[in-house]
């Protein structure tokens, strides 16, 4: 058996069973599965969302959490990429029960080798807003992350750079050549995203367009939207240059009015960190590959840990306070929850 943490009932963070700790059997690697143990842990936003919205009581406590680095204690047999023993880092699948347990079954192809020169809290930080911030920027608004000549002459909004998926965005983009642009709204997170490699900032809270064009940008080529796709809308569209390109990675509640990019002819394009393996599409192992790149990156250092709080043991109390914090809205980075070591 092991211990694992989850929720019966979406309720409110602070109910005494918002979350709760149980017993369930350890499971057993097959196929393509490591069986990890997990060493830490971080919360994201998805984490909060699927806690609170739903109905109903489940029969059994759905463990969330997708983010974890741990050791691998056993593998399947079509294993191929690692060996027992690997310390490893991953998001995991929507599909499949979370990292908030003590050992965890993930498919190889969306794992990727732990960078060596991190600590696992640095570590648990990065794997699912590195994902979604590499797919966003490289594979949805299609920027070759190689071709510097191209990238130095265009500039990237990145709308919410101080989140945790901002933090890392703001790097890659960097990165890859591009100008970066980044909203930030206090004294605090904008010293922050220009840390990570923002070369101008703008306020989120103020009109965008306003902010955008009095730093003498008629028009932006890409726009990377973080945070509040219906509230930033008609900011974008009016922002985006002709032919150029919007990427959102949040849900809008509302129909949103696509005619806005029509005479521009811009396009817009979504980012879901899940899809590969919800879907268990043929290019899954991509995932794979840009954690190993990612790992290899930040041990050049040329990309940082976007690590902001460290709560420590992995257990219901650490696990709530890092929900509320999330919950805010007003996360700078990441917070990570690990196992005492
Ligand atoms: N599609 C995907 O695959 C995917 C993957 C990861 C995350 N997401 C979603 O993307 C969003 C961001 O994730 P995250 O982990 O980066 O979140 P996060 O770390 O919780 O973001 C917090 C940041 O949001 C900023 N913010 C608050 N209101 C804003 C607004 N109206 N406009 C711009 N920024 C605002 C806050 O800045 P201030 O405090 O300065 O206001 C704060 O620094 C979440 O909705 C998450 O569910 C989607």
């Amino acid at each position: 058996m092991m211990k694992a943490i989850g929720f019966k009932e979406h309720l409110p963070i602070e109910s005494k069973n918002s979350l709760l700790e149980f017993e369930t059997p350890k499971p057993t690697a097959k196929g393509h599965d490591l069986l990890v143990k997990v060493a830490a842990v971080s919360v994201n936003p998805v984490d909060v969302g699927v806690r609170k919205n739903g109905r109903g009581k489940l029969k059994q406590p759905r463990v969330i959490g997708w983010d974890a680095v741990g050791i691998v204690e056993s593998i399947g047999s079509k294993v191929s990429l690692f060996k027992e023993g690997d310390r490893v880092f991953y998001a995991g699948s929507f599909k499949r029960p979370g990292s908030n347990s003590q050992y965890q079954l993930v498919d190889e192809r969306i794992v990727g080798h732990a960078p060596k020169s991190l600590s696992i809290q640095q570590t648990a930080a990065m794997p699912l807003t590195s994902l979604t911030a590499w797919e966003a920027l490289f594979e949805q608004l299609g920027i070759d992350p190689y071709n510097h000549n191209t990238n130095s002459t265009k500039t990237i909004l990145i709308i919410n750079g101080s989140g945790g998926v901002g933090s890392i965005a703001i790097q890659l983009a960097h990165w890859a050549g591009l100008k970066v642009i980044a909203s930030a709204s206090r004294p605090a997170t904008i010293e922050w995203v220009t840390k990570f490699g923002a070369d101008q900032t703008v306020n989120h809270r103020q009109d965008l367009v306003k902010e955008v064009r009095g730093l003498g940008y008629k028009y932006v080529d890409f726009i990377l939207e973080l945070n509040d796709l219906d509230g930033h809308w008609d900011e974008m569209a009016e922002l985006i240059r002709p032919s150029g390109c919007i990427a959102s990675i949040t849900e809008n509640r509302h129909p949103v009015n696509l005619r806005k990019l029509m005479q521009k002819r811009a396009k817009f394009v979504w980012e879901w960190m899940y899809t590969k393996s919800f879907y268990q599409t043929s290019d899954m192992v991509t995932q794979h590959q840009i954690l190993e790149q990612v790992a290899s990156l930040l041990d050049k250092n040329i990309l940082k840990s976007t690590l902001n709080k460290t709560l420590s043991p992995i257990n219901v109390q650490n696990l709530k306070k890092a929900h509320q914090l999330v919950e805010s809205n007003h996360m700078t980075g990441k917070v990570v929850i690990s196992a005492l070591e």
